[in-house]
């Protein structure tokens, strides 16, 4: 499972290298400050393309191209649309969701985020009560979008993992579903074999169309894919 190899996988600059930001393989690999696992994360993100290109372009993390892709597949952003990001640390899918029209977003993350202009964040535990309330506050009417990028540190026991990763999943669907306008999307991370089938039915029931979608932006060796669900049906009288 990828996750907690995707949770700081934000974008810094490296504090050593060449003058490109670039560390040099000789400065790694004599460094005393990174064990094993360490380095070898270090070296295949000084590898990756997307950091490479995130760094470059500004984007707080290579997670933002994920979104990107899923939304030029599914054109879910547009000007003027409200937006909730759940595990939104450290940024990329909320600088994506601004600079592609959304005129307000709230962001939630168990990790502090750095001020991004135009976003409310806050550092909290999503699934504490009155946590999405506070979001909605927020946000200041009912969001037309719900993402949700959240993944916890696994415990490497796999049942408590899939316990976990089930309840994210399910507490973020059903935030979406009791406050999404109606027609509203909702993107939200899952893991293959994560998404129970009551789920994914429960999605199918409340959404006009459900798709798995896995990007090109998330890697190939990571059990991650993202479930896109679009037209919510439900009314509220809103
Ligand atoms: C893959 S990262 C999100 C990356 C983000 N989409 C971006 O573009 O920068 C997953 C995040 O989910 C957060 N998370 C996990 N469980 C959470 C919870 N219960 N409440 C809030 N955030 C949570 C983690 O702290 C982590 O920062």
């Amino acid at each position: 499972m990828s996750e907690p190899e995707d949770r700081r996988r934000m974008v810094r600059a490296p504090t050593s290298g060449d003058p490109a930001g670039r560390a040099s393989a000789d400065r790694l690999k004599s460094s005393r400050k990174h064990t094993a696992s360490s380095q070898k994360w270090l070296e295949r993100q000084l590898n990756d393309p997307y950091v490479q290109r995130a760094h470059a372009e500004g984007w707080r993390s290579r997670a933002a191209f994920k979104l990107m892709e899923i939304d030029d597949r599914f054109g879910l952003l547009r000007s003027g649309l409200r937006v909730i990001d759940l595990g939104a640390a450290p940024g990329g899918w909320v600088q994506v969701a601004l600079k592609r029209g959304a005129s307000a977003v709230a962001g939630v993350d168990l990790l502090p985020i750095d001020p991004i202009r135009g976003a409310d964040l806050i550092e909290a535990d999503f699934t504490t009560p009155g946590v999405g309330e506070q979001l909605l506050d927020l946000l200041g009417g009912p969001p037309d979008l719900v993402l949700s990028d959240m993944a916890h540190n696994t415990v490497g026991h796999r049942q408590t993992d899939h316990l976990k990763i089930v309840g994210l999943i399910e507490a973020a669907a059903d935030f979406a579903l009791a406050n999404l306008k109606p027609g509203g999307g909702f993107v939200v991370k899952t893991f293959q074999g994560g998404a129970a089938g009551d789920i994914l039915a429960h999605l199918k029931a409340g959404f006009t169309d459900v798709k798995h979608v896995k990007p090109k932006a998330s890697r190939s060796d990571s059990s991650e894919v993202y479930l896109v669900a679009t037209g919510c049906r439900v009314e509220r009288g809103r």
